[in-house]
Parts: structure tokens; sequence; C-alpha cells
């Protein structure tokens, strides 16, 4: 299946001399005008969807789990090693059905519900409002709110932005009596999700209208700026972001873009661990696809917003198999491989390239569902080879773009994508150049030869995260079979050129300075 094609300049525009079929070159192209990767490319998503919020990031204060407040130490502790810079709540779907006033005031109160998205759960509202923000305070992350749209009124969703956000009021009033004096900051605020689907299977244009409607009464007080985010498209969707950018560009700050690293909706998505290469390199190619998704939508927004004034947020993507055997039905609850290491790494490779556009990602979702940072069991918990990834590209967050011009040699895939071996990002900040390297290929070391282009590399230091095998995963009560560990060999400095050698499917961070 696999096949070695022509060289190819992933993002030169010159051609470049063929390469042997496990060497890749990598020219560094620093310059003082190059944008910032802003660190939102690294947000998070938590829906009310099966465990990710009830035993994924909160147990609740009574719980023999570890907690803070009801939070998961363990699950904390994980993820504040991941500066989340921004996280996204309640959905998703869920986002459409959500009463934000039946998850305040005493716990014991609260209305319940039927999470009908996922699984039929009874919810009974005992996370809510309150909690996320406290959660985002520890974090130390800016909360973004997805607002209901599908099923609630404007008056709904005025009112808490108002709850949340104005410092006196019938809202604030409300608020202070159940424990918060101060607003909150909040920033983002989603009108909607997945309009065309799960929130309300409206048509662009009606929902280009409801869109400038509901946006009106989302007022900013006192001194709070919200971020403005429209529902966007699915992946080839084309249409929905012209619609929207005509009829609604100018009463918004943001668009969402939604791309799954999926099979196809209906049928079998695949399992997560049982897979081939075939699969594998499937898996790679599809993620990558994003880019031309991007591109396209991005053109598009061009034409009505050629100063880029409004951004792109991909805000749901990531891997999307079969529910693990034995979990419940609608809880997407899947185990992450290698492979979904490889797929995160080249996504976020991708987000770096269009910086002037992509203002935030969000992967799906942080805790228990799809392409997760972190699994839980119990008391258990997993991190997983995603979270490694975050972990090794935490120095690119906020950090200038560094250029870069990629040749290597390219794997065909079974649907006629194209697969680099070798894909590559760089970045600078505070004096240190930070290089993140993939081979994707799973037999053959790449030998990269990187022009440094006047970089310093008088000190390297490096870490890398690979696994015997395609399929390996890190499991309940096992020792992990995906994880860092420092890299420390097969790299030498000559004549302004680093040469490194990168293990067959492996990730590598070089931190240069
Ligand atoms: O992330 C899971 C679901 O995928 C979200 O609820 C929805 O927005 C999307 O279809």
């Amino acid at each position: 299946m696999k096949k070695i094609l022509s060289t190819l300049a992933l993002s030169a525009l010159c051609s470049l001399p063929s390469l042997a079929a496990n060497e890749a070159t990598v020219t560094l192209l620093p310059s003082e005008e190059s944008p910032i990767i802003v660190k939102e490319i690294y947000g998070q998503f938590a829906e009310h969807l099966g465990t990710c919020i009830y035993g994924g990031l909160w147990v609740g204060p009574d719980s023999p789990i570890p907690n803070t407040n009801g939070y998961r130490n363990d699950v904390l502790n994980a993820l504040k090693e991941l500066h989340v810079p921004v996280l996204r709540w309640p959905g998703g779907c869920f986002a459409d059905e959500y009463h934000w006033m039946d998850g305040i005031g005493p716990k014991q109160n609260r209305p319940r519900m039927v999470n009908n998205n996922w699984g039929g759960t009874v919810e009974d509202n005992s996370f809510g409002t309150h909690d996320f923000f406290d959660l985002c305070e520890m974090l130390g992350c800016e909360p973004y709110l997805s607002g209901n749209v599908g099923s609630g009124s404007v008056e709904e969703l005025a009112k808490w932005v108002e709850y949340i956000t104005a410092e006196d009021g019938p809202m604030a009033t409300l608020r202070k009596q159940n424990g918060r004096e101060k607003p909150w900051h909040l920033k983002y605020l989603g009108v909607g999700n997945e309009s065309w689907g799960c929130g309300g299977n409206f048509t662009p244009e009606y929902y280009s209208d409801v869109y400038r409607r509901y946006q009106t009464y989302c007022r900013n007080y006192n001194g709070n700026h919200l971020y403005k985010i429209a529902s966007g498209a699915s992946d080839y969707d084309y249409n929905w972001t012209d619609v929207m950018m005509r009829n609604a560009g100018r009463f918004m700050d943001g668009i969402s873009l939604h791309y799954y690293t999926v099979l196809g909706w209906n049928g079998s998505k695949g399992s997560a661990i049982n897979f081939n290469e075939s699969d594998y390199y499937w898996a790679l190619g599809k993620c990558l696809e994003v880019g031309d998704v991007v591109k396209r939508h991005c053109e598009i927004m061009d034409k009505y917003d050629p100063k880029k004034r409004v951004g792109l947020l991909v805000d749901e993507w990531g891997t999307w198999f079969d529910e693990e055997p034995g979990t419940v039905p609608g809880h997407l609850f899947q185990q992450n491989s290698l492979r979904d290491a490889m797929v995160a790494a080249l996504s976020l490779n991708t987000f770096h390239t269009f910086t002037d556009r992509v203002k935030m990602t969000n992967i799906a979702q942080i805790a228990n569902v799809l392409q997760s940072m972190v699994l839980t069991r119990g008391d258990q918990m997993v991190l997983t080879p995603t979270y490694y990834v975050f972990k090794m590209y935490v120095p690119h967050q906020d950090a200038k773009l560094v250029p870069l011009n990629v040749a290597t040699p390219m794997i065909a895939t079974r649907d006629g994508r194209k697969v680099p071996v070798v894909s590559a990002t760089a970045s600078a900040k505070n004096g240190k150049t930070t290089i993140s390297l993939v081979n994707t290929d799973l037999k053959n070391e790449a030998e990269i030869t990187i022009n440094l282009s006047g970089i310093s590399a008088k000190n390297i230091s490096g870490e890398i995260l690979t696994a015997a095998s395609m399929n390996d995963y890190n499991d309940f009560g096992q020792p992990e079979k995906v994880t860092l560990k420092p890299f420390n060999k097969g790299y030498q400095v000559k004549g302004g050129k680093l040469t490194v050698t990168l293990p067959a499917k492996s990730i590598v961070t070089l931190s240069l300075q």
C-alpha cells in the first residue's frame, strides 16, 4: 500500500531537488514580521457528554476520589501542565438543549433533564455556571461559552451574559445570592453550535438572521467585551461560510469550523486501537486535509473580510472512532494510541500555518470523550498520547512563528491522499527556538537536515514521543507504553546545519538556544 512519491516542498513555492526516501530538508526562514502562534490554538473543549464532566473533571466534594472542591486533583494537576488557554463549554450539541438557569442555585433544587444527544443520560445539573467558571479560574484559562440558540431564547442567552458579567441589576443580584459577588470576565461567546444540525437544523440564510438577532442582545457590561462567535460550517460546507460572512460577517468577531478525522457519519468509524497500516496512513491523510479545508474557508472569508478582522475558530477537531466495546453507547469513550498523537501533532503543525486567520482551535474533548487528553476510570487516570503532544507543544503557545520549508518524501494513502514523511513547525520565544518534527513513516528513520539560517543552536535539548507499535496506548493500571522521553542523541550541528535522525513513527521537539 505504501509508496514513496516524489519530493514535495510543502510550504515552499519553489521546487526543490529530489531526496532519497528517508531524507528530508527543513529550512527555517526567521523573520521579524512573522506572526504569533496565539495560545488559543491550544484550546480545549468540555461537553456534558458521557463522563467528560461527571467523573472526568468533576466528582463532587464528597467523593472518595481526591479532589479540590469537587474537581479531581489528578486531572487538574495534569491539565495545569498543558497551560490550557481556553475551555469551551457546555457543548457541543448539549449546548442547544442546555438551560443555564437549571444549573444555578442550591444543587438539591436543580431540575433534571435528559441529555438527548448523548445516550439519553439523565443530567442533574449539579455542574453549572459557577462550577465552570471556578474550573477556569483554577486552570487559569479563558472561558468560552456556547449559548443555546436551538431550543433557547434571545432573553435566556442575554440574561446569561448579564448574570455572568454585570456588576448590578437583577441578574447580578441573583448571582450574588448564589454566592458570587464579583462578575466574571467572559470573552468568548458562541451563539449556537452546529446550527446546521443538532443546533436547530437551520439553513445558513435563516441562521444568519437569527445570529444577528441573538448577538444584538448580548451586551458588554461594565467593561467586559464579548468576542462573538457565529456557529460555522462542518468541514466541506463552504456555502455555509459564504452565506454567513455575506449576511452577518459584520456582526461577528469569529466564526467556527468543525473538522473531525472520521471515516464517515454512518456505520463503523473503525477501532481506536485495532487498526492496520492502511488505517493509520488514512487517518493521517484525513487529518492533514484540514489544511485544504481551512484554506478554502479562509479564501471565502477573505472575499468579505480582506483585513481579516473575523477569526476562523476550529472549535471542534480530532479523531472520532468507534466507542470502546463495553462502554455506554452515546458516550463517545475511545482509547487513544500513538496514531492519535500523530494526528494531534500534524493538525497543530497545520494550524500554525494559518495564524493570520485561525484564532482558536479546540480539540474534542478534554476528558473521556473522543480524542481526549486524559481518560479516567473510577479513581484511576491515564494520560493519553495526545496529552503528551500538547505537553511537548506548550513552548509554541504565544511564540513567534518561524516560517519554514520542508522538502520531504510523501506516502500515498489508500484513498489517494498524500502524507509527508516529515512534518515540522518552529517558533521562537524568550531567546529560545522550538522545533517540532514528526516522522510519520512506520518503518524507517528519517534523516533530517535543518538549515538553521543563523539561528543559534549552542545548547540543544529534546523530547521524543514514540512507542513500539502504532497501536500502543496507555491503559489503566499498566505502565505507560506511549510516553515522553528525553531525546539527547541523534542530532548534531555542523556548518549552520542541524542534522537529526528521527526514529520511525516518532514526534520530537527540540529546544535550541
Ligand atoms: O464533540 C462531540 C460532538 O460533535 C459535539 O457535541 C457536536 O458539536 C459535534 O457534532
